[in-house]
């Protein structure tokens, strides 16, 4: 039994709220905060059973978090607003005492950089405070780390080369959409490749090095090396690692809008004057784009994401696997979101659930890796995502 504070009413927290309250032995009291409070109703509504509290909260600002925490008094706050916000609620949750989760990693909102060394720094003061803070606990990162981990674990004695594919066989029927925040999802895919590889990172153009890769029950897929933030604590947990890259489909029209959107200074994040006012074009082209949240209900198709990861087992070379395909429509019929929000937010409960149980509580911050991966990878298999495993075949990569 346990007082949860979920912050961010966007796709993702509505899956998160859905899956917490549909198990209240586990979570007895849910808030969800956000900086729009009719967002917060409307997911409460449809949630019902008057499970869900709601509350206005603006996270940049850390007095009106700790106001909030200390009102609420919740066992863990699960942030799931934008990666802007992550430290300023880190702090809150400092200054209350209270343990934090988060699916993305900080970033500046003037550089679209985002590392972990903004909330590594916070390591000391949450073990000297006793609260554990979980980073990254999404599908990517998140799932994809304790896939590695549990790899890791149960199937090499060392991994050498680990490549995370995440494929969207989507279809949402409109000609330009993102699947989460748009301004996030921009910033993230239109950024430089880059890789890690013989203790070095190589950066690359960005989307310059593609191959088509072949997804379970899907097809080829062509897939782009991007940067995605879990690379950089992996290669830190996991030094036998010799490579590891990431790599994302996306679709001929994607790219081209893309293209587009990027020549034509849309994707810019540095603010320019419109008719007397500072715009950031980013954010004004997130105003125009269509809600993430509304394209669940056409959308159809499959996501596909895993590790393939070779290594050494008892002095022999082997592959492994390991990935789980979401139906969008089926994620829609459940929770009234597309599977890009359903893969984020089921995690996030489940990492939520593994800490009040207390398999993953330990004073300190830690990228999810960290922890044991065996009940996170059984409460997969129960929660919505399970997932699947092929031992020994061409990884193609
Ligand atoms: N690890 C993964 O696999 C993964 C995958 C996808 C997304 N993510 C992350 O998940 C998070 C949520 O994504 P999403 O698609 O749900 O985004 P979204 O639909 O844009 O929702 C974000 C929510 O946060 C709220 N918010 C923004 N700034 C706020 C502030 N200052 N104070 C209070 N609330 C604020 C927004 O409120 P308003 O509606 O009022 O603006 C919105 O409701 C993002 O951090 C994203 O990067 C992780």
């Amino acid at each position: 039994m346990a007082r949860v504070l979920v912050i961010g009413a966007g796709g993702v927290g509505t899956v998160v709220v859905h899956k917490m309250a549909g198990l209240p032995g586990v979570f007895s009291d849910i808030m969800l905060a956000s900086r729009t409070k009719s967002k917060c109703d409307a997911i409460a509504r449809k949630v019902g059973g008057d499970r869900i509290k709601t509350a206005k909260v603006d996270a940049d600002n850390v007095p009106q978090l700790v106001a909030l925490i200390r009102t609420f008094k919740p066992d863990l706050v699960v942030n799931v607003a934008l990666p802007y916000q992550d430290l300023t609620i880190m702090d809150a949750c400092l200054e209350t005492e209270t343990s934090y989760l988060d699916t993305a990693n900080y970033e500046p909102r003037d550089e679209a950089k985002f590392e972990y060394k903004w909330q590594w720094a916070y390591q000391e003061r949450f073990r000297e405070a006793g609260i554990t803070a979980i980073l990254g606990c999404g599908f990517d990162p998140g799932v994809t780390s304790v896939f590695t981990a549990y790899a890791a674990k149960h199937h090499f004695d060392e991994i050498h080369y680990l490549d995370i594919v995440d494929c969207n066989a989507g279809d949402h029927g409109k000609a330009f959409a993102t699947n989460f925040n748009p301004e996030i999802n921009i910033r993230e895919v239109t950024q430089k490749g880059k890789y890690f590889e013989n203790g070095k990172w190589v950066e690359t153009e960005p989307h310059e090095i593609h191959k088509p890769l072949n997804y379970p029950e899907i097809g080829p897929k062509e897939s782009y090396l991007i940067y995605h933030e879990e690379l950089e604590s992996l290669v830190k947990n996991f030094p036998t690692l010799k490579r590891a890259r990431f790599w994302m489909t996306f679709g001929q029209e994607y790219l081209t809008h893309l293209r587009v959107i990027q020549n034509i200074g849309m994707a810019g994040i540095e603010p320019v004057m419109y008719e007397g006012h500072e715009i950031v074009p980013i954010q004004f082209l997130k105003a125009v784009l269509p809600n993430p949240g509304d394209l669940g209900e056409n959308y159809k198709g499959w996501t596909s994401i895993g590790c393939r990861i070779r290594g050494v087992r008892e002095g022999k070379e082997k592959t492994y696997y390991v990935y789980n395909n979401c139906s969008h429509e089926a994620a829609y019929a459940e929770t009234g979101t597309q599977a890009v929000s359903y893969t984020t937010g089921v995690p996030a409960m489940i990492g939520a659930m593994m800490y009040l149980k207390g398999l993953w509580k330990k004073p300190g911050v830690f990228n999810v890796e960290e922890f044991d991966p065996d009940p996170f990878m059984e409460a997969l298999n129960q929660h919505g995502l399970p997932w699947h495993e092929i031992h020994n075949a061409d990884l193609e990569l």
